[in-house]
C-alpha cells in the first residue's frame, strides 16, 4: 500500500483531482459508495494514463448496504462503476447497523476477495470491540482500519490495538477538514517553512499512519504530496502529540463507539 492517498469525499466531480494526483506521484485513491464518485475515480485513472496495476484504489460499503447479499451486490456495482476488474482494498465504512449485519457484510467482503473482486479487506471507524468481534467470529482479521486521526484526535486505544495486530491505520480527515488555525500547529509550520497541511501529513507519516488528505484544488493536491523532503524533530512531534483531546477532538462522525 502506498504511504499516502488522495481523499475524494465531497468531491463528486473528482476525476480531475485524481488525474492531477496521479500525475504528481500519488498512487492511492480513497473512495466510497457513499461519496457517489466511484465512476469519476475510474475516469480520472484512465485520463491520467497511469497503469491501473500501479494504483491502489479503495472503496467502502455504507451500512445501508450491509448484509451478505446486499454487500456482495454493492461490491459488484462498485466494480462496474470504476470500470476496472478489481479494487485493491474494500472497507466496511463504519460499524453502524449492528453486529449481525456488519459481520455479514464483512463476510461478504472476504468472499469477494476469494472471488478476486477485491485484493484486501478492511474496516473503517471500528473500535477495539468491533475488531475483537471479527476475531471472535473466527474470521480473517482486517488488514486496515481507517479512522479519523490527527493531533487533536489520536485514537490511542485503537491505534495501539492495530499496531499489536499488524493492522494498518489509515488516517482520515488528516487536515482537520481545513481548520488548521491551531497556534501550536501554526508555530511549527512557520518554523519548518511548510504549510500547516504538510506538517499534519508529515505528523501522520512519522507515526506510521497512512494519511488520506483531500483537496479538489490542483496546487494543494500537489503540495500535500510534497512531504518527503523534511522531518519533524522529536521535540516538535511531542508538541503536536500533546494536542490530543481524545474523542472531543474529532471533527467528523467518528462512530467508533457504536453498539
Ligand atoms: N471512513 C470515513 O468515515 C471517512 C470520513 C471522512 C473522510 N474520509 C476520507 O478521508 C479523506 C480526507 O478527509 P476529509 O475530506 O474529511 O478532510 P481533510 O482531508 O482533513 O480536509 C479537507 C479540507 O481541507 C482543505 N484543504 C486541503 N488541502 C489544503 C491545504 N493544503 N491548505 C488548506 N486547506 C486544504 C480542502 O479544501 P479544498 O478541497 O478546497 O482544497 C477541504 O476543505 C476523505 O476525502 C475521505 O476519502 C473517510
Amino acid at each position: 500500500m502506498p504511504t499516502l492517498g488522495l481523499g475524494v469525499y465531497l468531491n463528486d466531480e473528482c476525476a480531475e483531482a485524481c488525474r492531477v494526483a496521479l500525475l504528481n506521484g500519488y498512487r492511492m485513491i480513497d473512495s466510497a459508495r457513499f461519496y457517489q464518485n466511484e465512476e469519476q475515480v475510474g475516469v480520472g485513472v484512465r485520463q491520467s494514463g497511469v497503469d491501473r496495476a500501479g494504483i491502489f484504489i479503495t472503496s467502502k460499503v455504507f451500512h445501508s448496504e450491509f448484509g451478505y447479499d446486499k454487500t456482495t451486490a454493492a461490491v459488484k456495482d462498485s466494480i462496474k462503476n470504476l470500470g476496472y476488474a478489481y479494487y485493491d482494498l474494500y472497507l466496511t465504512h463504519s460499524p453502524l447497523g449492528g453486529k449481525d449485519l456488519r459481520l455479514a457484510a464483512y463476510k461478504a467482503l472476504l468472499d469477494a476477495k476469494a472471488a478476486g473482486l477485491i485484493r484486501s479487506v478492511g474496516v473503517s471507524n471500528y473500535g477495539v470491540k468491533h475488531m475483537e468481534e471479527i476475531r471472535a467470529a473466527g474470521l480473517e482479521m482486517p488488514v486496515v482500519n481507517q479512522v479519523e486521526l490527527h493531533p487533536l484526535c489520536q485514537q490511542k486505544p485503537i491505534v495501539e490495538y492495530c499496531k499489536k495486530n499488524n493492522i494498518v491505520v489509515q488516517a482520515y480527515t488528516p487536515l482537520l477538514r481545513g481548520a488548521m488555525d491551531n497556534p501550536v500547529l501554526q508555530e511549527i509550520s512557520q518554523k519548518y517553512n511548510k504549510d500547516a497541511a504538510q506538517i499534519l501529513i508529515r505528523w501522520s507519516l512519522q507515526n506510521d499512519f497512512v494519511p488520506l488528505p483531500k483537496s479538489s484544488q490542483a496546487s494543494r493536491i500537489i503540495s500535500n504530496g510534497q512531504v518527503y523532503d523534511f522531518e519533524i524533530a522529536a521535540a516538535d512531534m511531542a508538541k503536536l502529540d500533546a494536542l490530543d483531546r481524545g474523542k472531543s477532538g474529532a471533527v467528523t462522525w467518528n462512530p467508533v463507539d457504536t453498539d
